[in-house]
């Protein structure tokens, strides 16, 4: 048995080896429940002498154990138990996520129903990696063949805690990889939960390890670790550039999915009430704490004061409240740091822009990291609030003229995750489609995730794709086997 997920005085230990161990300093870091602001749990610290045991077992067990030798079949059975598991736990994971992130409950058991889902879908996939056979000379039978990366270290953070790190997990899992997972220090607890069944579900030990601990200290060391293969990042921009820098030393693979300041762009002939659902949803979903959120609301100046008004007096119906009460549609954000973050660019949105709803923390909370739903209106685009992620429920109004300009400004920025646009002409529409330099362009729409379809960032938004058989490239190589079949074949001295 791989032992108990708390040591004796009640913290979380590290899970390395399939074996629940404790670190080596003995230090712990608390977690807290951001509604409340109060303790909610104790886990271990991993530093560089931890996160070097949990990546010396993913090695052993890539070189010398069964995980990337089983048959494809045997992986996705193995995947569909953590499937069923996590469908089975679904209740008690949501649970933990909303009360750990803030997140509304309601939402929370969307991240795990997701979750099973990205499982489901990789263990179907695990059997549909095929190889090629490459038209070279007649001479010769040419082989591509798909190998796993090797040992994977997966790094996430604390907007979509177990959904992030299911969409890194379960396909470097289908393809045959190890590896060691790094929560956000935020949010640590619902990949605990999980990798206390992989024993049960079958997963040989050293396969998947989890270790906690913080970005410099922790998530730093992996990345620069000269025994793993790749390193697949969601988070900020700055943190992925240094990751860049890092694994440059030993030439990784590097998989980033970083920050974004999505344009969500309006013309006047869309569908109203649909437009101003999306416009509140795409920035307010999750407390604006998503790597894509609709930051930049582009609108037509056709329609631009009333849509100004229209989005204020409906966002001062959004119910915010406690994670667990299923009316809530907005919980607090993550963190003390993340809430002081947000308000910063509050006072600094008040001095570039005009405000049409929200602006500072709801009266009617005495305790917890809430923040108002906030609309910023008459944004240049040159501004800070337009210009910089925010990551909290902070929306930026600019107007736009006509279909060149709202291009421009879209373009305008040094990120490239996603864009919406809404019109109900096709022709204009799939223009501004084709215009926008985005990796996720949404059609009178904004936020649909799809398992089966591919997700990342141009410009400085990241580097490759996640979800959907994009997903699983990330974590393959592609080995040429020339076999030659002429009995003298050089004949040259
Ligand atoms: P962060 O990028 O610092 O943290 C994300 C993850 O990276 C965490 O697991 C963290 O421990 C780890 N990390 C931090 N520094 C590292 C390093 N030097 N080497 C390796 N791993 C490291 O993000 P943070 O500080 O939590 O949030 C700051 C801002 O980042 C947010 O306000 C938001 O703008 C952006 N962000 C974007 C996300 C996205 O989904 N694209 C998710 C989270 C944050
Ligand atoms: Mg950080």
């Amino acid at each position: 048995m791989g032992g108990s997920m708390k040591s004796a005085t009640g913290a979380y230990q590290l899970y390395i080896d399939g074996k629940w161990v404790a670190n080596s300093s003995g230090k712990t870091f608390p977690v807290y429940e951001p509604a409340t602001e109060e303790w909610m749990a104790e886990v271990m610290e991993a530093e560089s002498a931890d996160v070097d045991r949990a990546v010396q077992a993913a090695r052993k067990a890539f070189d010398h154990g069964e995980w990337p030798k089983k048959t494809p079949q045997d992986r996705a059975q193995i995947l569909f138990k953590l499937a069923a598991k996590v469908r089975e736990q679904l209740a008690m994971l949501a649970e933990v996520e909303a009360l750990n992130s803030g997140k509304p409950i309601v939402e929370a058991e969307g991240d795990i129903g997701a979750v099973a889902e990205i499982f489901e879908y990789y263990a179907g996939l695990a059997t549909k990696i095929p190889g090629m056979v490459n038209p070279v000379s007649a001479n010769a039978l040419s082989l591509s063949l798909r190998e796993p990366i090797g040992v994977a270290g997966l790094i996430v953070p604390w907007n979509y805690p177990l959904l992030m790190a299911s969409w890194k997990l379960a396909p470097a899992l289908a393809a045959g990889c190890t590896m060691v997972l790094k929560p956000a220090e935020q949010t640590p607890l619902t990949a605990l939960l999980m990798a206390d069944w992989f024993e049960e579900v079958g997963l040989p030990p050293g396969v998947v390890n989890v270790v906690n601990g913080f970005g410099e200290s922790c998530g730093a060391p992996l990345v620069a670790h000269p025994l793993v293969d790749k390193i697949a990042f969601t988070g900020s921009t700055e943190v992925g550039k240094s990751i860049t820098k890092s694994a440059a030393n030993t030439l990784k693979r590097v998989t980033l999915e970083l920050g974004g300041k999505s344009p969500n762009i309006f013309f006047a002939d869309a569908d109203w009430e649909a437009s101003i659902d999306g416009a509140l949803f795409g920035i307010f979903i999750n407390q604006g704490e998503v790597c894509s959120a609709g930051s930049r609301i582009l609108v037509e100046k056709k329609i631009y004061s009333k849509f100004v008004e229209a989005m204020a007096e409906k966002a001062k119906t959004i119910k915010l409240g406690p994670p667990m009460d299923r009316a809530s549609k907005m919980g607090p954000v993550v963190s003390k740091e993340q809430y002081d973050r947000v308000v910063s660019y509050l006072e600094v949105g008040k001095t570039e822009a005009k405000v049409a709803s929200g602006g500072g923390r709801p009266s009617q909370f005495a305790k917890g990291y809430y923040i108002e739903p906030t609309i910023f209106y008459d944004v240049d685009n040159s501004a800070r609030i337009a210009r910089e992620e925010i990551f909290g429920p902070v929306a930026a109004v600019i107007p736009f003229e006509n279909e060149g300009e709202a291009i421009r400004i879209a373009n305008d920025t040094p990120y490239g995750l996603a864009a919406a646009v809404w019109s109900r002409d096709i022709y204009k529409a799939f223009r501004v489609v084709k215009s926008l330099r985005a990796g996720i362009v949404w059609v009178n729409h904004m936020q649909p995730t799809c398992t089966e379809a591919p997700w990342g960032g141009y410009k400085q938004s990241g580097v490759g794709r996640e979800l959907g058989p994009w997903g699983v490239e990330e974590y393959l190589e592609t080995k040429q086997v020339y076999i030659n079949l002429d009995e003298k074949p050089i004949g040259w001295y």
